[in-house]
C-alpha cells in the first residue's frame, strides 16, 4: 500500500481523518518515506501500533477544543509541525428538496447541514488556525486541504458537501496570501472518484440512485463514473498519497495558493 520514493525524514506531519480511507493511505505513505506521522481521527487504527513512525491521537475536528488539544500534544512532543493534511471529511447524499416525493428523509435537514459543515469546513478552519500559529513562528510549513471535484463542478444530491469543499478551496487561496510571507504554503488537493473508501459506505449507493433517478446498482454507478473519467478508471489511494507527500516536501517549495486536481481528467473534457 505504501512505497518509499521521497525523503521526508525531517518532517512532522499531521493527517486528520488518518485512520481510514484516503487518510490511511496518506499516513502509511508519509511514514514509509520517513516522516513522523500523526493520525488525528475520531478512531484509532490498531495496525499503526506496530509502525514506529506513526502516532495516533483521538481528535474530533468538529470541536475546536479537541483540535487545540491535539495540536498542543503534537507540538509538545515534537517541538515542530511541518505539515498538516486537512483530510477528515464526511458526506451525506441529500437533495435540496425531495422532488420525487417518495423519501422525505432525502431532503437536506439542518442536522445534515451542520454535520457536514462542522467537520468539512469548520474543522479545516480551526485545524489550520492552530497549526498556522506554530508554522508562522517556525517560518516553515505546509497546509494541504483535501477538497473535491464536486466543490468545483457541483454534484447532484451533494450540494452541502460540494459547498464545504468549495469553501475549503477558497480558504486555501486566502491563507496562501496571508501566510506566504512567513514561508508557509497552502495547497488544495482535489480528488474526484477513487477506489472504494468508507465515504461510499452505509446506504450511499441506494441514496445516490434514488437522488439521481437510477436503479440502485453499485456496479452500474461505478462503471458510469469510469466512463466519465478520460483515464478510464477510478483513482488509486496511493496516487493521492503520493501527491500529498510531494506537496509537503521541499521539492514543492514554490507551490502555494492553488488547488491541484487529481481526477484522471474527470469533468475536464
Ligand atoms: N473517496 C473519494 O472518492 C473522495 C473524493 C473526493 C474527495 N474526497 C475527500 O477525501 C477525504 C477523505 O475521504 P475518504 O473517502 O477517505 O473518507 P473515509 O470515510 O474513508 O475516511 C474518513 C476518515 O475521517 C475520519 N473522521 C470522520 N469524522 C471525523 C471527525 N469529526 N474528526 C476526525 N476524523 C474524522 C473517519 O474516522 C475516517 O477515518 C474527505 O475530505 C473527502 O471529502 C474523497
Amino acid at each position: 500500500m505504501s512505497n518509499k520514493w521521497i525523503n521526508l525524514s525531517d518532517k512532522v506531519v499531521i493527517v486528520t481523518g488518518g485512520a481510514g480511507g484516503i487518510g490511511e493511505a496518506m499516513v502509511r505513505n508519509f511514514a514509509a518515506n520517513g516522516a513522523r506521522t500523526i493520525s488525528a481521527d475520531i478512531k484509532i487504527n490498531e495496525e499503526y501500533k506496530n509502525i514506529e513512525l506513526i502516532d495516533s491521537i483521538i481528535c474530533d475536528v468538529s470541536s475546536k477544543k479537541s483540535i487545540d488539544n491535539m495540536v498542543e500534544t503534537v507540538f509538545k512532543k515534537y517541538g515542530r509541525i511541518d505539515g498538516l493534511i486537512n483530510n477528515a471529511g464526511v458526506g451525506r447524499i441529500r437533495l435540496l428538496i425531495d422532488y420525487y416525493g417518495k423519501k422525505p428523509e432525502m431532503e437536506s435537514s439542518e442536522d445534515d447541514f451542520d454535520y457536514m459543515v462542522n467537520i468539512n469546513q469548520k474543522g479545516v478552519f480551526f485545524c489550520s488556525q492552530a497549526v498556522a500559529r506554530i508554522m508562522v513562528n517556525q517560518k516553515r510549513g505546509v497546509i494541504v486541504n483535501v477538497t473535491s471535484e464536486a466543490g468545483i463542478e457541483g454534484s447532484k444530491a451533494q450540494s452541502i458537501y460540494a459547498g464545504t469543499k468549495a469553501a475549503v478551496h477558497a480558504f486555501g487561496l486566502s491563507w496562501a496570501k496571508e501566510l506566504g510571507p512567513y514561508n508557509v504554503r497552502v495547497v488544495g488537493l482535489e480528488p474526484a472518484m477513487n477506489e472504494r473508501t468508507n465515504l461510499g459506505g452505509g446506504g450511499y449507493f441506494e441514496e445516490l440512485s434514488y437522488a439521481r433517478g437510477q436503479e440502485p446498482d453499485p456496479k452500474k454507478i461505478h462503471s458510469d463514473y469510469s466512463k466519465k473519467i478520460p483515464l478510464g478508471r477510478l483513482g488509486r489511494l496511493e496516487e493521492l498519497a503520493d501527491l500529498a507527500c510531494y506537496l509537503v516536501s521541499d521539492h514543492a517549495s514554490y507551490i502555494t495558493g492553488t488547488t491541484i486536481s487529481i481526477t484522471g481528467g474527470k469533468s475536464k473534457g
